[in-house]
């Protein structure tokens, strides 16, 4: 009966060889891990086991997230640019009262429907100011994680002082709907792994299953089991040595996952996704070597993406893939593999990638919507009239073209500590608002061609000017006192 469903839903796209089942997904999300940072960059870090799954599969090179977190996750879970979801701007916080709106089937969801069991390990980040938003009525059925966007990794506690009225500070760690306050002092990488562990053993063997495992590493605070140090005893900056650790610990967790998928003799019908949220934060010990800028800048090092895929059922493994694929193609691609369908969706921005990543075919994609982001301080002078106004805070790629307007943030080359080198700072006017680069030729971002290349400029502005008029309203509401997790029993979650 399955299969004939499957053939039925899939005549027009992916056929899956009809003697193989339909896979299970894990989506590994690491949070704040930098370019840089994964052994096959040639990291001072060690990552065996996910140098080895990327090895083993496709290695994506031309791959671009969000700056930041909850806009990643938000066209990760809905497919759609934040100019259509109204997150243009920033994270959410945990005491304001927003999420990704309802009204934006999740690629949970849409998987769900096609009739997997759909599991979420970590973190959130997408709003719970309501039950509504939560994850369990966001397309899984059961989740063991946090809301918010950061915590301390042994606690679990976290405090928002984002608006300097309000301290506002409480514990933030769930099974399912209830708090959970017994596992203070379980460090959250190895917490999360376990919890993943027992998915993969103990899911209803009926169905396959889709497993979103959003680690907290590596983003701050900097706190690592101190075992995992004693191998980078000889990384002097104290920052770096401990985010090293707690990235080698976060790939010995993977490491399990996958043991856990031998042991279980599921790892061949397994697809693996792993994918970083943004890119790393150079202040916490993370870094994007040799790319420009760091997490929350529209520079490279904010966007472009370590992420692979793994799994049997790739046609070319042990392939590097460059070709461009962004955040938001992950939803019509996997919701593709699941054999579900995209019908009655809101208009997605991502495009099925399956036979780019399987095949090593091109990529649908031209263009890339970095962002538009009305809520920035605007910078500088409107530079071209009758078009897309250039103080505004935005970027832009078509081909190998990308475009920067506004203030795109810290704009600095940091080197890992290890190199010994300088911090480069470019001295630029500081009203400066428009950037030109060919990536495909400067992926560093060194050589600014606006001004010898106005043709090309125009056409940018025109592709913004064009998505600017499609965009809603970006929604980012004051912090609601109510929120207050001492109002809700030192815990954070659904206040309203
Ligand atoms: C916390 O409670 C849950 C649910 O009863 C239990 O499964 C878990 O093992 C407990 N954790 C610890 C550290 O005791
Ligand atoms: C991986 O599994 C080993 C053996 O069970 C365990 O000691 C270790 O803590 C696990 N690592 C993580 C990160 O969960």
């Amino acid at each position: 009966m399955y299969l004939s469903v499957i053939l039925l839903l899939c005549a027009c796209c992916t056929v899956w060889s009809a003697s193989v089942s339909r896979p299970n997904i894990i989506f590994i999300l690491a949070d704040d891990y930098g370019f840089h940072d994964v052994g096959y960059h040639n990291s001072e870090i060690k990552t065996p086991n996910l140098d080895k799954l990327a090895g083993a599969g496709v290695k994506l090179e031309n791959y671009y997230v969000q700056p930041i977190c909850s806009p990643t996750r938000s066209q990760l879970m809905s497919g759609r640019y934040q100019i259509h979801t109204g997150l243009q701007h920033g994270i959410i916080w945990a005491s304001q009262p927003f999420g990704l709106p309802l009204g934006s089937a999740t690629i949970a969801d849409r998987i769900k429907a096609a009739g997997y069991s759909t599991y979420a390990v970590g973190k959130w980040h997408l709003g719970f100011f309501k039950n509504a938003y939560l994850p369990n009525n966001r397309g899984f059925n059961s989740f063991y994680g946090y809301l918010t966007g950061s915590e301390d990794y042994y606690t679990h506690h976290r405090c928002d002082n984002h608006q300097t009225e309000y301290h506002l500070c409480g514990t933030d760690l769930r099974d399912n709907l209830k708090p959970v306050l017994n596992e203070s002092g379980h460090y959250s990488t190895q917490l999360f792994t376990e919890k993943a562990v027992d998915v993969i053993k103990h899911h209803d063997k009926s169905k396959p299953f889709f497993l979103y495992l959003a680690y907290q590493s590596t983003h701050a605070p900097l706190q690592v089991p101190a075992k995992y140090l004693s191998q980078y005893s000889h990384i002097q900056d104290t920052q770096r040595r401990t985010y090293a650790g707690m990235t080698t610990c976060m790939d010995e967790g993977i490491g399990n996952v996958t043991a856990a998928l031998t042991a279980t003799g599921q790892l061949d019908n397994t697809l693996i996704v792993f994918s970083t949220d943004n890119g790393g934060q150079v202040h916490e010990g993370a870094n994007n070597w040799p790319l420009r800028g760091m997490k929350a800048t529209l520079w490279e090092g904010g966007s472009r993406a370590v992420g692979f895929v793994y799994g049997k059922m790739l046609k070319h493994k042990g392939t590097v893939n460059n070709e461009l694929i962004h955040v938001t193609d992950w939803f019509p691609t996997l919701v593709g593999v699941a054999g579900g369908t995209t019908h009655g969706t809101k208009p997605l921005d991502g495009f099925d990638q399956w036979t780019t990543i399987s095949e090593g075919g091109k990529s649908p994609r031209k263009e890339i919507l970095h962002n538009i982001d009305p809520l920035t301080h605007p910078m500088g002078q409107k530079l071209y009239n009758n078009t897309f106004d250039t103080r505004i805070r935005a970027a832009i790629r078509v081909g190998n073209w990308k475009l920067i307007t506004g203030n795109p943030g810290d704009g600095s080359w940091t080197p890992p500590p290890h190199l010994n080198k300088e911090v480069i700072v470019e001295k630029e006017d500081a009203a400066k608002n428009l950037w030109l680069f060919d990536i495909a030729h400067d992926p560093t971002e060194h050589v600014d061609l606006s001004s010898t290349n106005q043709g090309v400029v125009k056409n940018l502005l025109a592709r913004l000017a064009h998505y600017q008029s499609t965009a809603v309203p970006p929604v980012y509401p004051p912090a609601d006192p109510k929120s207050d997790p001492k109002l809700h029993g030192g815990v954070w979650g659904p206040w309203q």
